[in-house]
This record gives C-alpha cells, sequence and structure tokens, in this order.
C-alpha cells in the first residue's frame, strides 16, 4: 500500500514540529513547503537525518515550489505572520488573510483532493477563508484549536486534582479566543464529575466553584500564557501534536471524537459558519457533528462564542476577502 502524502504550508515552528511528529509516528511522507528560501529544505533536512536514530522510514522533503505537493492526502496549513508590536488586529487579519487566499489557491490547484486542517490565526476566520477560496467540500476543511484548547483544560483538572491527565476527559467548545467555552458540566475522570471531586477535595462547594472558574479562565488565557513567556513566538509543541491527533484519525479512519473547528450547517442553531464543535473524524475528513444538550448557562456562553466568529468574518469581509 503506497504511504500517504502530507503537504505542511508553513514551516515555522509549528511547520517544523509537525514534520517531526510526523516522521516519527510514519504517519506518511512529508513536503514542507515555505516561502523562506532554504528554510524549509533544512528543517526537513534535519528531521530526516534523525531517521535513523529514532528508526522511521518516510520520505521527507523541504520545498519552495507548490507543484511538489501535488497529489497529498492531507495538507496541515501554518503559514501566517504573528501580531507584531504596532500592528492591529485588522492589520494581522489583512496579513494573513492574504496568504490564505495564496495558498488555497495553490491547494486547489495541487491537491485538489486533499483534506486540509487549517492552524493559522485567527484561526476562525482562516479556516472560513480556505474553505471560501478552495470552494472545497466543508467537510474537507476544518480547524485545530479544540484537541489543543480542550487538552489545556484537561491537564489543569488534572494538576489540580493530582490524578494521571490520561484519565481526564474535558471539552472546550466555540471560538479560539477569549470566548471558548470549556464545558465544566461534563468534564470528568473516567465518569466521575470534576465538579464532585473538587468538592470532595474542598469540602465546600463555593471554594471547589472558585478553583473551577480559575482552571476555566487560565484555559481561556493559556495561549497568552505561553507568548508572555516565550517573549519571541507563541506555542507551538502543543498545537502541532493537537493536528497530528487530527490528522491520525484521518489518515487512519479513526472516527475519533474530537472538538473541531468545523462547518455549521443548522447543528447547534447555527447555520453557515465554522465554529469548534465535537465531530466524528475519518477517511472523509469531517464525517459527522455531534451535538450535546447544554444548559441556560453553557448555550448563553457557546450563543457568545458564536458572535465572536460572526464579528470576526465580518471584519474579514469589510477587510474585502
Ligand atoms: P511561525 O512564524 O514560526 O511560522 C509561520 C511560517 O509561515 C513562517 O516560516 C513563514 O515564513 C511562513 N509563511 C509566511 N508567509 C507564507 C506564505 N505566503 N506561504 C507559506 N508560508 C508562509 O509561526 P508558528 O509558531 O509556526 O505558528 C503558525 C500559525 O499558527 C500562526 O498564525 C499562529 O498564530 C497559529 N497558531 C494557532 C494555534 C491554534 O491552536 N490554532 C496555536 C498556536 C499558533
Ligand atoms: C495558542 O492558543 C496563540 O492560538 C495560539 O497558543
Amino acid at each position: 500500500m503506497p504511504r500517504k502524502k502530507i503537504a505542511l504550508i508553513g514551516g515555522g515552528q509549528i511547520g517544523g514540529v509537525l514534520t517531526q511528529l510526523i516522521a516519527l509516528k510514519e504517519l506518511g511522507d512529508v513536503v514542507l513547503y515555505d516561502i523562506v528560501e532554504d528554510l524549509p529544505q533544512g528543517k526537513t533536512l534535519d528531521v530526516a537525518e534523525a531517521s535513523r536514530v529514532d528508526q522511521f522510514d518516510v520520505s521527507i522533503k523541504g520545498t519552495n515550489d507548490y507543484k511538489d505537493i501535488a497529489g497529498a492526502d492531507l495538507v496541515i496549513i501554518t503559514a501566517g505572520l504573528p501580531r507584531k508590536p504596532g500592528m492591529s488586529r485588522d492589520d494581522l487579519l489583512t496579513t494573513n488573510a492574504k496568504i490564505m487566499k495564496t495558498v488555497a489557491e495553490n491547494v486547489k490547484t495541487y491537491a485538489p483532493d486533499s483534506i486540509v486542517i487549517v492552524i493559522s490565526n485567527p484561526l476562525d476566520a482562516m479556516v472560513t477563508l480556505f474553505q471560501k477560496v478552495s470552494g472545497f467540500p466543508t467537510q474537507r476543511v476544518m480547524g485545530q484549536a479544540g484537541v489543543l484548547d480542550s487538552s489545556r483544560f484537561a491537564s489543569f483538572i488534572a494538576w489540580e486534582l493530582g490524578v494521571s491527565v490520561k484519565d481526564v476527559n474535558a471539552m472546550v467548545l466555540g471560538g479560539h479566543g477569549d470566548t471558548m467555552v470549556p464545558l465544566v458540566r461534563y468534564a470528568n475522570v473516567n465518569g466521575i464529575p470534576v465538579m464532585e471531586m473538587l468538592e470532595r477535595k474542598y469540602n465546600d462547594s463555593g471554594k471547589a466553584k472558585e478553583v473551577m472558574e480559575a482552571i476555566v479562565q487560565r484555559t481561556r488565557m493559556a495561549g497568552g500564557e505561553v507568548v508572555k513567556l516565550l517573549k519571541t513566538g507563541s506555542a507551538f509543541y502543543s498545537p502541532a501534536a493537537s493536528a497530528i491527533a487530527m490528522a491520525k484519525a484521518i489518515l487512519n479512519d479513526e472516527k475519533r471524537l474530537l472538538p473541531t473547528c468545523a462547518y455549521l450547517n443548522g447543528e447547534f442553531g447555527v447555520k453557515g459558519f465554522y465554529v469548534g464543535v465535537p465531530a466524528i473524524l475519518g477517511e472523509k475528513g469531517v464525517e459527522k457533528v455531534i451535538e450535546l444538550t447544554l444548559n441556560d448557562e453553557e448555550q448563553s456562553m457557546f450563543n457568545n462564542s458564536v458572535e465572536a466568529v460572526k464579528k470576526l468574518i465580518e471584519d474579514m469581509s469589510r477587510l474585502g476577502f
């Protein structure tokens, strides 16, 4: 059976880790594209030279030519610029939208049958724009944010409760921004509600709520917390790992239920927008959006997050995209 071909558009911090993880897991052959001359060639050479030590057997190629992504089964996009001092939100949106438009045109030309995972920020706008420009079926275009936000939420819960993170199930819905919706009521440790465990730990329901509110806030601000520490960039190990979980689910047709920035066609009462929701990922891409019952408070937070996504899309269209 031929190996799958995975094209990575953007050879920066996340693109480099994606290359290494794909190689280590032997998920497929990699083509890493970047506009900066020699950068993708250097990164892929470096990763490939570890193949003997790490015992992986895949082809890894760096390129500045879109022709090399021809026939890719899966495309993961991290191309874009981070926000620089003095740059407004609109400036960043315009810059990254221009980049995403070019990326989408080239992916449409050279990998027309691919499934696409967008990571570039602002995530909800970039995935929307990619789908619009490429004209790909919405099922084949999705964004990565929820797997990362949920992993952060689960990690903070595990650290607070002193349990293995492997046993924590916690999900974050909504847009990839301050309005994201960590689902506290559904969070559990192998079936035991997290709130019940917190109440037992503190023997005080008020204190338990306070601790959970701090975890929720930390989750919402987690991207910024890393930026503040790194100073020169944003998180890249965990975003890459999160996209790899999605890629693996698609390439191996795993039917995993993962929080995904997926196109909604009436689900959750939303039509025509990309929003973070639980979805089944398999060989066809986003195979099904899974709805769940939200109480009034959760619904109101979700609606608020959807409004923030709509505003972002409006801003992008005001800027001509
Ligand atoms: P980075 O700055 O290290 O890499 C971006 C790469 O894009 C650079 O190598 C640059 O040369 C390349 N690039 C710029 N214009 C291009 C073009 N026209 N075509 C191809 N490549 C182009 O950034 P990093 O850390 O890898 O992050 C990438 C993106 O992912 C950023 O937009 C960041 O905000 C976003 N991000 C998203 C997360 C999520 O959960 N969705 C989490 C963390 C970051
Ligand atoms: C993150 O969540 C900045 O979107 C990026 O780390």
